[in-house]
């Protein structure tokens, strides 16, 4: 009775260890290698123009699928605009005016649905174009895992509750990310991602002007002259968030970190003698370390909550919900001309035309 017992415990056990696993099982690296097999470069290529076109956009790519990822899990919920059904996650406090390259998205989403419609999800290719934006800007490549499926929902009461925020403690983040399945680890390899891209000067005035010790002299004077300390004067004023590389993929922003150059608070705090410290310290002596650590935390990110097999649906545009989307084809009339006729009676002979009308 004794082992049977024990035996029950083992096997439920094992259930719930497998039940508390993130959902990746679902997704796979060759979800669309028979469905659209052409799908992955042409992503890759919409990326590369558009990085070509303006490098800051491989950062901004990157912070796109990381704040649609922390919403209600990778499901392009933050692409969708506001409609009768849809209140968009756009305006949300840390989106408004703020994530950027949805053209992006949906100028790939148009290449890939003209190869092959209804097929690839926006999610996935949000996912893609991350790795893609990446690798444009010297930074690692991964294996990206496929089949994430796109919302039907957005909800900016999510976007303000599960993205973080620049004034958090170090222990508000590392709570954060790990509601989200994500390492203290991860999370400073993943802020490792502001090597890239630029931050307006609303989101770093506080850490510039709150007379902390916490910052190198020398570069909160260089910082002000372009961020005023007047609220509401050069609000979006840009700075980078590396200062030394910003427009490629390196560990500067690590050892700017070691010199109290951090330009967010919460970049900082990652480096505020506590439990963090070790892993910036490691990051900023070895780049490779960084790197596999980056891609390995990503594709962690890419696996959250995905909606898959018959959840969610493959929105043919990206901003809006199938339903809300106008058919295609419903108003094209074509007017044909038949044989034309002579009409005689006692007022004279008229030629008369017929035409056929198909909606
Ligand atoms: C740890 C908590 C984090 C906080 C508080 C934070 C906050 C911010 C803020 C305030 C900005 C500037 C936005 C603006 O001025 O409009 C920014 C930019 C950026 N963030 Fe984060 N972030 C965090 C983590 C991450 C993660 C995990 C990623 C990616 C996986 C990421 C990627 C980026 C990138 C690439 C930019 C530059 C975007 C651009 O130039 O368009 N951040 N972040």
């Amino acid at each position: 009775m004794a082992s049977r017992l024990s035996l029950a415990g083992v096997v439920f056990s094992i259930f719930l260890s497998f039940s508390s696993l993130p959902c990746q099982a679902q997704l796979s690296s060759n979800f669309y290698a028979s469905t659209c097999p052409n799908a992955l470069t042409t992503i890759r290529t919409a990326t590369r123009r558009a990085v070509s076109r303006e490098r800051r956009m491989a950062a901004s790519l990157i912070r796109l699928h990381f704040h649609d990822c922390f919403v209600q899990g990778c499901d392009a919920s933050i692409m969708l605009d506001n409609s009768p059904s849809i209140d968009s996650e756009k305006f949300s406090f840390n989106n408004d005016n703020s994530v950027r390259g949805f053209e992006v998205i949906d100028d790939a989403k148009a290449q890939v649905e003209s190869i092959c419609p209804g097929v690839v999800s926006c999610a996935d290719i949000a996912a893609v174009v991350a790795r893609d934006a990446s690798v444009a800007v010297g930074g690692p490549s991964w294996t990206v895992r496929l089949g994430r499926r796109d919302s039907t929902t957005a909800s900016p009461s999510l976007a303000d509750r599960d993205l973080p925020r620049t004034t958090a403690a170090l222990g508000d983040l590392i709570d954060l990310f790990s509601r989200k399945g994500l390492s203290e680890r991860d999370m400073v390899a993943l802020s490792g991602s502001h090597t890239l891209g630029q931050a307006r000067c609303v989101t770093f005035r506080g850490r510039l002007y709150d007379n902390s010790s916490d910052i190198d002299a020398g570069f909160a004077s260089t910082r002000k002259r372009n961020c005023p300390a007047a609220p509401g004067n050069g609000n979006n004023n840009l700075a980078p968030l590396d200062l030394v590389t910003p427009n490629s993929f390196d560990n500067n922003y690590f050892r700017n970190l070691i010199q109290r150059r951090g330009l967010l608070q919460s970049d900082q705090v990652l480096f505020s003698g506590q439990s963090t410290d070790s892993i910036v310290t490691e990051y900023s002596r070895n780049p490779s370390l960084f790197s596999s650590d980056f891609a390995a935390a990503m594709l962690r990110m890419g696996d959250i909550e995905p909606l898959t097999g018959s959840q969610g649906e493959i929105r043919r545009i990206c901003s809006v919900v199938n339903e809300e989307q106008v058919p295609k084809y419903c108003c094209s009339i074509k007017l044909t001309l038949q044989q034309p006729w002579l009409y005689a009676n006692e007022s004279g002979t008229k030629l008369m035309y017929k035409f056929e009308v198909r909606v």
